[in-house]
């Protein structure tokens, strides 16, 4: 039998989503006083699928700095429920206007666009929720909190977004590429790995290491999802392809082409592997991801 440590990192995840996939969804089912539309449509996104990556992120994080996966738990479903909110507002004609995610329709294909709003914002309330009622030490609570509210809000994702669709209206170019990409998306995969370090109590060093680490994967991954959009196919990304260019989006494809956006997506993550390297054998799957990021087809 192949032990688990000798499975390639795609496997892994797999395995690890289908763990975290049944807690995730027990911990949702579990909320009360839910009106029943607005319960369906919270769990018709999450319970969609996805890659798992964020929350594999923050357990694996934790686990190379020394911690225990279980305290790093709430944050890992409090950073899936906050991605999955964000890629329901993104879908939402005002902002991408797509039809197609998690290979099903968009949240407000399926249940309008007024629940689709309201299930996002309350995907991002209680992700907060987990984190304060499920994490035992309270300072912990807190620095999480803060951690994943500021890759979250104005400053992080959600202003990353902003700049997203402003970006629209002018000609793509290299800096405002990788400034969008670094808050739309970098910003919150870095917040994993920070939120695991947390969970571990790991040095400064280990911190720093991974809040590199994570920049470098974040980058390296929404370069990739470029170029999927570019040269994927639809039934194994499970969205609708070639909507960049029609949207005149800001991306590295557009502006350096596919090849050198390629070639920038490995540099980038092998940047990423360096910081991993630090943390030494535990961080194996961390140094595994790197690759995994940039190869992937979906
Ligand atoms: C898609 O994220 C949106 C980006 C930030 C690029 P993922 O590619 O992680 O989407 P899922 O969670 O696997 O569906
Ligand atoms: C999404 O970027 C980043 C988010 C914060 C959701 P994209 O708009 O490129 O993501 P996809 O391609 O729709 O998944
Ligand atoms: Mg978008
Ligand atoms: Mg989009
Ligand atoms: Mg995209």
């Amino acid at each position: 039998m192949t032990a688990l440590q000798d499975l390639p990192v795609r496997e892994l995840l797999r395995k690890e989503a289908e763990d975290f996939d049944r807690l995730l969804l027990y911990r949702l089912d579990g909320l009360e006083g839910v009106p029943a539309k607005l319960a369906e449509s919270m769990r018709y996104s999450v319970a969609a699928g996805g890659k798992r990556l964020r929350p594999a992120l923050v357990l694996w994080s934790c686990e190379a700095c020394g911690g225990n996966r279980m305290d790093a738990m709430p944050a890992a479903m409090a950073i899936e429920c906050v991605h999955t909110f964000s890629l329901i507002h993104d879908d939402l004609p005002a902002i991408d206007n797509d039809d197609l995610r998690r290979g099903q329709p968009t949240n407000h294909r399926e249940f309008g666009e007024a629940t689709a709003i309201l299930a996002g914002d309350a995907l991002l309330a209680f992700a907060f929720e987990v984190i304060a009622a499920d994490v035992r030490q309270p300072d912990m609570a807190q620095q999480m909190i803060l951690e994943l509210s500021r890759a979250t809000g104005a400053a992080g994702m959600i202003g990353g977004e902003l700049d997203d669709i402003e970006g629209e209206r002018s000609v793509p170019d290299t800096a405002t590429v990788g400034r969008i990409h670094g808050a739309k998306t970098a910003r919150l995969i870095q917040s994993a790995c920070r939120l695991g370090s947390i969970a571990a109590r790991a040095s400064k060093i280990e911190y720093e290491a991974l809040s590199e680490y994570g920049m470098q994967l974040g980058l390296a991954f929404q370069i990739a999802d470029d170029l999927l959009d570019e040269t994927g196919t639809e039934h194994e990304i499970g969205k609708r392809i070639c909507k960049d260019s029609a949207a005149n989006k800001q991306t590295f494809p557009r502006v350096i082409g596919v090849d050198a956006s390629r070639r920038l997506a490995l540099e980038t993550a092998q940047k990423a592997e360096l910081q991993a390297e630090r943390l030494g054998s535990k961080a194996s799957r961390l140094a595994a991801l790197t690759r995994y990021v940039v190869e992937r087809n979906s």
